[in-house]
């Protein structure tokens, strides 16, 4: 069955569709997948393997299917701690798919091509960190990485692509949006997944819709809160971490020094003026009334207006104030932890939160690996108001109703390659 999407007019190909049509026996595959995922700044380490396990599905099955697989996949970002080579999610992907898995220390160039020229039926290689390569750092549209040096290298080489990447969709990068443009594509297990559960989870008439958003990202973060205003996509925003920060001080509150510093130095005050825009337009976005903080080795909980101590949580009044809140919604939406999770003393926030949203009478979407370790954590996977997406950004920009470049790419690639697949409005 081809995978419709809601609130568009087209319909993907999945892996039964590139079976039938092209038969995946013997051909090769590139699969695109995301296994982005938390890495230990010190030793290296993957400290979470969730979207690992989740992708080990797709891979799977182009093996039972007789295909030989060239797997693509992006970690961190250049210049970031955890920007690191992927030897060893080679070596996590074999364990979880249950069958042998070479990491190739190449992304385009001859040893990457030769091996997966030589790639036999159900045998697999992870080529490595595609950001090595400078191209896939820059955004442009389809057509133009169609044409480019990634593209041109690999494609040759292998019969189709796969993209079963959700969570980079967003991205318009040769390794998401070039390849569809010159083969036969489909989308994988995962992508797919997700897309059914959105589309029927999610149908835009969920009032009132609360997005509650903390995390790292906070470039990325405003660039979505751009598109959810525009879209008049959210009726509540709540805030958490550097976002929260960065709105606080929009509004002329006073974080402290040491956090104005912490700011500065990751460029986001230049943030301020994009941020009060949205403020001013109307956006309804609460930010903390209290954090909790760290003075030297001492951990305080201060409220907003004689904060001293370094941001790290947020506080209890918050959680409460958010928690009444999310009472009262439809659809919650939490994307990005609201503290500094990886120390045990700055969890408790995004604990609560996760455990409010989940107990209201909202359905509730989580995107992100922090929060999804919480949830895990918590107990709390198997409940039925709940979808864990395995997208952070691309997932809000999808809620927010925007097209990602990602399925753009995919779609036009079925109208070349499966003009019989029936193009129309989506009435499901
Ligand atoms: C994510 O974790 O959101 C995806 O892997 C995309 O990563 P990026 O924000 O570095 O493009």
């Amino acid at each position: 069955m081809p995978c419709k999407l809601r609130n568009s007019s087209f319909l993907l190909p999945t892996l039964d569709d590139l079976d039938e049509r092209y038969g995946l026996r013997g051909s090769k595959v590139l699969l695109r997948i995301d296994i982005n995922s938390p890495i230990d700044p010190e030793t290296g380490e993957i400290l979470d393997d969730a979207r690992i396990r989740a992708h080990a599905v797709t891979v799977r099955e182009l093996l039972e299917r007789g295909a030989g697989v060239a797997i693509l996949s992006h970690q961190g970002r250049p210049g970031e701690p955890d920007f690191v080579t992927l030897a060893r999610h080679a070596e996590l992907l074999a364990k979880h798919v249950g069958a042998p898995i070479d990491f190739v220390d190449d992304v385009i160039g001859p040893e990457a091509r030769r091996r997966i020229e030589r790639l036999g039926p159900g045998e697999a290689v992870l080529l490595d960190n595609t950001r090595l390569m400078s191209e896939e750092i820059i955004e442009a549209k389809p057509e133009r990485h169609a044409k480019s040096l990634f593209v041109q290298r690999l494609a040759p080489v292998a019969d189709y692509y796969v993209n079963d990447a959700f969570a980079t969709s967003h991205r318009s990068q040769p390794s998401i949006v070039g390849f569809p443009l010159v083969m036969p594509s489909a989308v994988g297990r995962v992508m797919e997944k997700e897309l059914r559960a959105l589309a029927r989870l999610y149908s835009g008439e969920e009032r009132p819709r609360v997005f509650v958003l903390g995390g790292g990202k906070v470039h990325d973060t405003l660039r979505i809160l751009e598109h959810l205003h525009a879209n008049k996509a959210a009726d509540r925003v709540l805030t958490a971490g550097l976002v929260a920060e960065l709105f606080m001080v929009a509004k002329g509150m006073d974080i402290g020094e040491a956090n104005r510093r912490i700011l500065e130095s990751k460029g986001i005050m230049a943030l301020v003026p994009r941020a009060r825009r949205l403020l001013l337009r109307g956006l309804p976005l609460e930010t903390p009334v209290d954090f909790v903080t760290l003075v030297g080795d001492e951990v305080r909980i201060e409220p907003v207006g004689s904060i001293t101590g370094i941001i790290r949580d947020i506080g209890p009044q918050t959680v409460k104030m958010y928690s009444e809140i999310m009472r009262e919604a439809r659809l919650i939406v939490l994307r990005g932890p609201a503290g500094v999770v990886e120390d045990p003393r700055f969890r408790e926030g995004s604990r609560r939160l996760v455990k409010a949203a989940v107990e209201s009478n909202a359905f509730v979407i989580i995107g992100g690996g922090h929060l999804n370790a919480i949830v895990s954590e918590l107990g709390l996977s198997d409940r039925e108001n709940l979808h864990i997406s395995t997208g952070g950004g691309a997932l809000l920009l999808f809620l927010a109703g925007e097209e990602l470049p990602g399925l753009t790419a995919l779609r036009i690639s079925a109208e070349k390659y499966f003009p019989s697949l029936k193009l129309g409005p989506q009435t499901e």
